[in-house]
């Protein structure tokens, strides 16, 4: 059963904690409240420890919350019976790509979920073929996955995400092990299937460049979700960011110490594009 809300993703009043950990520790996650919207793209940010890798799990069904209650198109992840259902719905991305890819060739990593819905021969060779074409990973199908660079290997990853045909892609610093090209062609590669297929996505980053481009920022600390909004309006915030020992992106960072100089720039300057023409266009006037 789908519900017919536009929320792919949704946490309701959830609590984790590890079990096993004694009588002082503190929960994992409490009293989180959010909904991912069909198409949205979602950048959870925090400091270590402050929980979005367990809310990941939890949205993935690796995890059952405690207290509240985690929806996936409107299915409870806590119910055993709907767990396959769950989990091709909301694909999980993980930030070493050496551990998600299990089989020999390129071609049956892509397949190896699509085994499990006992799906016709011919429709898991089209759907290998048709991600290996949208990601240009058609020439290395035959290739030993441990033969390919990083970058590669994310997309590989990646393709047997898309591969089971998801509504949400749930990516924990899925970038992590990138040289700077790689991460960009990661990064390209999930926001266009965002502007193009409408997939929903929840990227975790330490990287606040990469966070710049989702359409809403949500931060976590020490388990609890304490700002949510556009990257325009948290990522601008340096003095919550620094509080958290976070770091805004580059241009916001240049764009302080050049207000402290007594530069006068737009406020809300996000991107370096935006800030380079904030300069040039000062330098014109002067
Ligand atoms: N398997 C586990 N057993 C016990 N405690 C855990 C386990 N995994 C995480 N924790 C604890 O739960 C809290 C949240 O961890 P989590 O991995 O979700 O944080 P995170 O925000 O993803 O951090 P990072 O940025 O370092 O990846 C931390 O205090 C962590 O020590
Ligand atoms: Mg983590």
């Amino acid at each position: 059963m789908v519900s017919r809300s536009a929320a792919i993703v949704e946490a309701k009043n959830v609590d984790y904690y590890y079990p096993g950990e004694g009588e002082t520790v503190w929960p994992a996650l409490s009293g989180i409240n959010l909904t991912v919207a069909q198409g949205e793209y979602v950048a959870l940010i925090g400091p270590n420890g402050s929980g979005k890798t367990t809310l990941l799990k939890l949205f993935n069904a690796l995890l059952t919350p405690f207290g509240g209650e985690i929806l996936v198109q409107g299915i409870s992840t806590a119910n055993e019976e709907t767990l396959p259902a769950v989990r091709q719905a909301c694909g999980m991305i993980f930030q070493n790509p050496d551990n998600q890819l299990v089989a020999t060739t390129v071609e049956e990593d892509i397949a190896f979920g699509l085994e499990n819905l006992a799906l016709p021969p011919a429709e898991i060779r089209r759907r290998v073929e048709d991600v290996a074409c949208l990601l240009g990973l058609r020439k290395l199908l035959r290739q030993p996955p441990h033969l390919l660079s990083g970058g590669e290997k994310q997309k590989v990853a990646i393709a047997g995400v898309l591969a089971m045909e998801p509504r949400c892609i749930l990516m924990d610093e899925p970038t992590a092990m990138l040289d700077p090209a790689g991460r960009q062609d990661v990064i390209d590669t999930v926001r266009d299937l965002n502007k193009r297929q409408g997939i929903a996505v929840v990227h975790v980053t330490h990287f606040p460049e990469e966070a710049a481009w989702a359409d809403r920022i949500v931060v976590l600390n020490e388990g609890q979700l304490i700002v949510q909004g556009s990257p325009e309006d948290v990522l601008t915030d340096l003095s919550l960011l620094h509080e958290l020992k976070l770091q805004g992106p580059a241009a916001v960072e240049l764009a302080a110490l050049l207000r402290e100089d007594g530069y006068r720039l737009p406020p809300q300057i996000l991107h370096n594009r935006e800030l380079v023409d904030s300069i040039c266009s000062l330098e014109r006037k002067n």
